[in-house]
């Protein structure tokens, strides 16, 4: 009888790709708590597939203990993002790894549209002075944002997301420029990223998390863009250096910034906290109900493909 790792509570249906399989499965714990390294480690030893969330450290201790332990045959990650496990590791150790691209693109798309507009608005700073009883009544010279209509977008990572965040923006009459490390063939491709950082209004962040992009957006860059820019992450707060950002906004440098992805969740700088004209949202990306399923079914059928000896779709690891 096969094992499976299910490290957290899944979306109502999440499961039912596993059901009727001839596996058991283990986890999450009543409180939905996290396991620690060392419990991943034991589990991985003795399991034959793990369904893991971002939240998860998938490192070469866990692999390796998947590994010697002789079962561990996939992780599917319930994220389009896979930067909470080491992959190289996992392809050299014969694991496979799984995450769920696709299924999220529009609802994150649809996020990033919503921090481009509360932070060129003002939404936050405004709604925060109403419910605390500042807001003396309508004024002309009050919150005065930017115009999102019109302006140019900047958008760094032309994928999936960011492609969507494109088609959004062009129903908004921007202007959309993109940045990828790779040319796109697509209008609107700006090969060096200074170049699109200093011409555009607002700049969208949609790159993968990692090393290579750690700290991509760093003081340098910060200083290149434009004091009335708009700074909006929806990817991965390590892409972004968030004391250098913090500074800038402190210091008037950027208008306003937009983030839902921190450097160390669930810790934001409190520099970010009390920074002028910034909206903060707690990782909800892909947080609709109906997207949450989608995740959570692609990552259970990815499990109950490679436990059937068949390749689901959304392999991460190379061929
Ligand atoms: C992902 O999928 O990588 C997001 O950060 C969470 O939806």
């Amino acid at each position: 009888m096969g094992r499976i790792l299910v490290t957290h509570r899944l979306p109502d249906g999440g499961l039912v790709p596993l059901a009727g399989l001839d596996h058991d499965i283990i986890g999450p714990k009543p409180d939905d708590a996290p396991y620690s390294p060392a419990e991943l480690c034991t589990y991985a030893a003795d399991c034959d597939a793990i369904v893991s969330l971002l939240t998860d450290r998938i490192d070469t201790t866990v692999l390796d203990a998947g590994a010697n332990g002789g079962r561990l045959r996939v992780v599917a990650n319930v994220a389009v993002g896979y930067d909470n496990i080491d992959v190289p590791a996992a392809h050299e150790r014969g694991i496979v790894v799984c995450n769920t691209p696709g299924v999220l693109t529009d609802t994150t798309a649809d996020t990033a549209f919503l921090l481009i507009l509360a932070a060129s608005r003002l939404a936050s700073t405004a709604e925060a002075d109403l419910r605390a009883g500042r807001w003396p009544g309508w004024g002309l010279l009050q919150y005065l944002g930017r115009d999102v209509h019109g302006a140019t977008l900047g958008i760094v990572g032309y994928g999936r997301i960011g492609r969507a965040v494109a088609d959004r923006a062009a129903a908004f009459g921007m202007r959309v420029l993109h940045h990828a490390r790779r040319p796109t063939e697509s209008p609107g491709y700006v090969a060096d990223l200074d170049e699109l950082l200093a011409e555009s209004d607002i700049v969208s962040l949609h790159t993968p998390g990692g090393a290579e992009t750690h700290h991509l957006i760093d003081a340098r860059r910060l200083a290149l863009m434009k004091p009335t820019a708009v700074l909006v992450n929806t990817a991965r707060g390590t892409v972004v250096d968030e004391g250098a950002l913090a500074d800038a906004l402190h210091g008037g440098r950027l208008f306003a910034a937009g983030l839902d992805v921190f450097e160390h969740e669930p810790d934001v700088d409190p520099r970010l906290l009390d920074a002028p004209r910034t909206v903060l949202l707690p990782h909800i990306g892909s947080a609709s109900q109906a997207t949450r399923t989608r995740m959570a079914t692609m990552a259970t059928g990815a499990v109950a493909a490679v436990l059937a000896g068949e390749t689901p779709a959304n392999v991460v690891t190379p061929a």
